[in-house]
């Protein structure tokens, strides 16, 4: 039997279980239900496995001939998002939902795990599943390898389901697939006085409106136009009414870009226009830069092996604009080469035809089948290559 066809035996299975992880969705470091039902299906098929990070699972399966030690990694958590699909496993949990599709991501790599168990005889290595909490938060990757998940670990595959790519197809393609993702704060710091005498105080509203304009120059004027990045300022708060001149300003907001040298720059970029601009009308201001998500680099021999396994299961591959959004597989892709999937659920007929964080997301479950062989595949072909 060929894995796909194996995969198609537990099919119904894998879905029964998404639609178990769909109905009780966690939040970010607070997947303790989602966790345990995990391990309880690794219990059922005699897989050996550990807790940790609190809600990460770390587990094994043995091939039968020592080897190389490839991970498959699939993250847990659900968002803050009340679903309106009106279905009859839709979220149980108030406010909370799998819209991003992560309870897919867990079916799937536990359909893998069943794959692997039959054929584990085929095996030169070991498969190291790792189940990671905290990826909307950017925190479970980091966790998960302190953790030790990448202890000896040759390669990792992770996978994404995608709601822009069609049911049946597949992006495996090399380089930079999904952008880093900062988060800065700035505090600005004026001088309170009467709306009427604005020449006695220091302006926190012009000096933080100032801000956000002159930080638009750093992607427009400063980097490479054939670099994409972005800079934008999500949220400014400043004053507390119309006739006082306000003393202090608030902004948030985050980087993007796909060149890890331009993310190593933005710190430094931003905090001079910040504190130049804020000088400029005799205020100070102070940045808070800090660090989410790495760029996901694919690697390109990994991507050209998981083509030929996406050949092997009959999914077709596909190549597609990089992603703007950021996605934590990046810590583990700047330790060990690797790839990230991007795994079609579109289908317009079954409604799956919302973008991804969406209430009324939804994939079709055809894909399922296809992410739990891709993952058994990949597995198999890294350690038996
Ligand atoms: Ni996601």
């Amino acid at each position: 039997m060929t894995i796909r066809e194996i995969a198609k035996e537990y099919h119904q299975n894998v879905i029964g279980l998404r639609r178990n992880f769909h109905k009780s969705p966690e939040a970010s470091l607070n997947e303790y239900n989602t966790s345990e039902m995990i391990k309880e299906e690794l219990n059922k098929l005699g897989i050996e496995c550990r807790t940790v990070a609190n809600t990460g699972i770390i587990a094994e399966i043995k091939g039968k001939n020592s080897g190389k030690t490839v991970a498959l990694r699939a993250d847990i958590d659900a968002l803050s998002v009340t679903e309106l699909n009106q279905c009859e496993f839709k979220s149980q949990n108030e406010g909370l939902m799998h819209a991003c599709g992560h309870d897919c991501h867990i079916s799937m790599l536990l359909g893998a795990a069943m794959v692997l168990n039959d054929i584990k005889d085929n095996l030169n290595g070991t498969v190291r599943l790792i189940f990671q909490p905290a990826e909307e938060v950017a925190k479970g990757a980091k966790m998960m390898i302190e953790a030790g998940a990448l202890e000896g670990v040759d390669g990792i595959f992770g996978m994404h389901v995608w709601s822009d790519i069609e049911c049946g197809s597949v992006s495996v393609q090399e380089g930079p697939l999904m952008a880093s993702s900062d988060l800065f704060t700035i505090k600005v710091t004026g001088k309170g006085g009467h709306g009427s005498a604005p020449h006695q105080g220091v302006d926190a509203v012009l000096v933080s409106s100032a801000i956000v304009m002159n930080l638009q120059s750093i992607v427009s004027r400063e980097l490479d136009p054939l670099q994409p990045a972005v800079v934008s300022v999500g949220s400014l708060s400043a004053g507390s009414r119309f006739n006082v001149i306000a003393s202090e300003g608030i902004l948030t907001g985050t980087t993007r870009c796909f060149n890890p040298e331009i993310r190593a720059k933005f710190p430094k970029m931003l905090k001079r226009v910040v504190e130049d601009t804020a000088s400029t009308f005799r205020a100070e201001a102070v940045l808070e830069y800090s660090h989410g998500t790495s760029v996901v680099i694919n690697n390109k021999e990994c991507s050209d092996l998981a083509k030929d396994s996406l050949q092997k299961i009959g999914a077709k591959s596909i190549v597609i604009e990089k992603i703007m959004g950021g996605e934590d597989f990046a810590e583990y892709l700047d330790k060990v080469p690797g790839v990230l999937a991007l795994v079609g659920v579109r289908n317009e007929d079954k409604n799956a035809c919302y973008p991804q964080h969406h209430p009324n997301y939804t994939v079709d479950e055809e894909a399922l089948e296809i992410g739990s062989a891709l993952y058994a595949q990949y597995a198999q072909d890294f350690l038996n290559k």
